[in-house]
């Protein structure tokens, strides 16, 4: 069976144009977070909140999705239209979105939590330390997109099924400590 190739329909756009928008959108989040911080206008606060909570969904959105497409590529034939179709998917959801919004997500937590809170509070901290383990679950499964994309999964479905859990559970102890601050 032909496999699709990365000009097709199924494969998308060439990776250069990928790589041309993915450098021109760093671009332009490196001088708007550099705006932010050397001039942050009064009243800045509720918009940088905004903006953080924007890309809080995309990021946990994408989180919550990916590892169900590995679920479902982990039991497709290596070699087969599926398992193509499923990196594509996987590579511009992680590209196009999680990626981006994992950075966005950090860039404005870290000016609240400095410019309101002046990195004080055991709910802040506790909030950094999930989010640093989320962080570290996103380079989780970047690898594993790139082992898929090279045909090397070994891993079973319930494999993913389990990491698939991850992000929801560290979601909701993030929320509630930050909307509850309970200390
Ligand atoms: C990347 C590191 C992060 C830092 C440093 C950070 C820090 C902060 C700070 C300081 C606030 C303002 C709290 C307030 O005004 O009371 C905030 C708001 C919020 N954050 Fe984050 N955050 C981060 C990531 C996340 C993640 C991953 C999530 C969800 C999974 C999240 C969910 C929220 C929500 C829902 C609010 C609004 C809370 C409210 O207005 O009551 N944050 N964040």
């Amino acid at each position: 069976m032909a496999k699709p190739d990365k000009m097709n329909n199924t494969g998308g756009n060439s990776t250069g144009q990928a790589m041309m928008r993915m450098t021109i959108g760093i671009l332009v989040l490196v001088v708007l977070t550099a705006l932010l911080f050397l001039y942050a206008p009064e009243g800045f606060y509720p918009w940088a909140k905004a903006i953080h909570i924007l890309a809080v969904i995309s990021w946990m959105a994408g989180m919550l999705y990916l590892p169900r497409l590995l679920v479902y590529h982990a039991d497709a034939e290596k070699g087969s239209v599926q398992s193509e179709t499923f990196k594509v998917m996987e590579r511009r959801l992680l590209r196009g979105i999680i990626n981006p919004a994992m950075i966005v997500t950090w860039v404005f937590g870290l000016w609240l939590a400095w410019k309101i809170f002046g990195f004080q509070g055991g709910w802040l901290h506790a909030k950094i330390g999930l989010v640093l383990l989320l962080s570290g679950v996103h380079g989780y499964l970047s690898g594993a997109v790139r082992k898929f994309a090279e045909d090397r999964n070994e891993k079973p479905a319930r494999h993913w099924r389990i990491v698939n859990e991850i992000p929801t559970l560290l979601m909701i102890a993030i929320v509630i400590l930050v909307v509850v601050k309970p200390f």
